[in-house]
């Protein structure tokens, strides 16, 4: 091959990589996308993102001068017809101890930082106000607890902006993993040991949570929402989540209710404060028609979706509990009607 033609593949190599690296930049990098770590919207969110960055910068410079470096040994020292064999450097006292120092130096580029950045995000802070959550991961749902507030809930944290919030993890089954993009994560939750983090929200908003770590079939579908409230909006849900069930208003409702407490048996796996559903296998219901999104952040919570949900869980999150019970065909469309109204009437 001539010199062109040895050119050829390179550049069309050169030519690839650049082009995937600046898609995955370019789209990875859009603060719009819900779980975009490039909007950070809290502290910890933005240390990690700043550490990220230096690290990335730190890569792109070796990258840069490792490929140069490359490139024009590669074309310069090449071989040509009748050259001896090179001087050799096996050996080289200056060389060794060039090439030793050199990565050293990097890594401590590196290293300084994150371990400062590791530090920060695993120590809670000591001022501010606080406020203490209960993670508990399920296959595939989240609990959250408030114990100085006594409220229990599912699948959607609320926070007040501003509050420093220490969230301790826990895992009623297998490994899973806490993590809010736009505010921090991630860490693992472990059966049998409390892990604790801190987060905290700046602006009121919706921040999409995800379990992070593989935790069986229905992983990827094991989503929470984190809600950021202003201080009034927090003490009105606090306030909301302490009360018992209301009764049902309407006829479909009241229809609901009677098969949610009878035939569906659903009262034997939730439970709906202020009735006599206690079971405590899957999430809390009793405001259920409060929140934002069903079946642990998959769907919007509609009426037409909690029929469709409780139509065919297995359908829907293959592998999960509840799927086990309702099977497809179960209820009639007046049934889950009815269903879906007592449930969707649960404020
Ligand atoms: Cu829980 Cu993945």
């Amino acid at each position: 091959m001539n010199g062109r033609g040895r050119l050829l593949p390179i550049a069309a190599a050169i030519g690839f990589v650049g082009i995937f690296l600046f898609w995955i930049l370019y789209y990875g990098r859009t603060p719009e996308t819900p779980q975009s770590i490039f909007e950070a919207a809290g502290p910890v969110a933005r240390m990690q993102l700043n550490l990220f960055w230096w690290i990335f910068w730190a890569a792109t410079i070796v990258f840069i001068v490792v490929e140069l470096a490359f490139v024009y040994a590669l074309f310069h020292f090449r071989r040509r017809s009748g050259d001896p064999l090179p001087a050799q450097t096996h050996g080289n006292m200056p060389l060794e101890i060039g090439w030793t120092i050199a990565p050293a130096i990097i890594l401590a580029i590196i290293a300084v930082p994150t371990v400062s950045v590791l530090w920060k995000v695993l120590t809670l802070p000591n001022e501010g106000v606080r406020l203490e959550v209960e993670a508990v991961a399920h296959q595939w749902w989240w609990e959250f607890n408030y114990p100085s507030l006594g409220i229990k809930t599912a699948n959607e944290m609320h926070i007040p902006a501003g509050t420093v919030a220490v969230i301790k993890l826990e895992s009623k089954d297998v490994i899973h993993s806490f993590w809010i993009p736009k505010l921090g994560g991630k860490l693992d939750m472990i059966p049998g040991q409390h892990n604790v983090m801190w987060l905290q929200g700046d602006e009121p908003g919706v921040y999409y949570g995800q379990c992070a770590e593989f935790c069986g079939e229905g992983h990827a579908l094991m989503r929470f929402r984190a809600i950021v409230d202003t201080k009034e909006d927090f003490d009105k849900w606090t306030a909301l989540q302490k009360q018992p069930a209301g009764a049902p208003t309407t006829g479909a409702a009241a229809a609901g209710r009677d098969i949610f407490m009878g035939k569906g048996a659903c009262a034997g796996c939730h439970t709906v404060r202020g009735t006599d559903a206690r079971g405590p296998v899957g999430p809390d219901l009793t405001h259920i028609g409060s929140r934002l999104t069903i079946a642990a952040g998959i769907m919007d919570n509609t009426h037409d979706n909690l029929a469709k949900w409780i139509a065919d869980p297995e359908g829907l999150k293959p592998g999960n509990l509840m799927g086990t019970v309702i099977t497809k065909g179960k209820f009639s469309s007046d049934e889950l009607n009815g269903l879906a109204s007592y449930l969707g009437s649960l404020k």
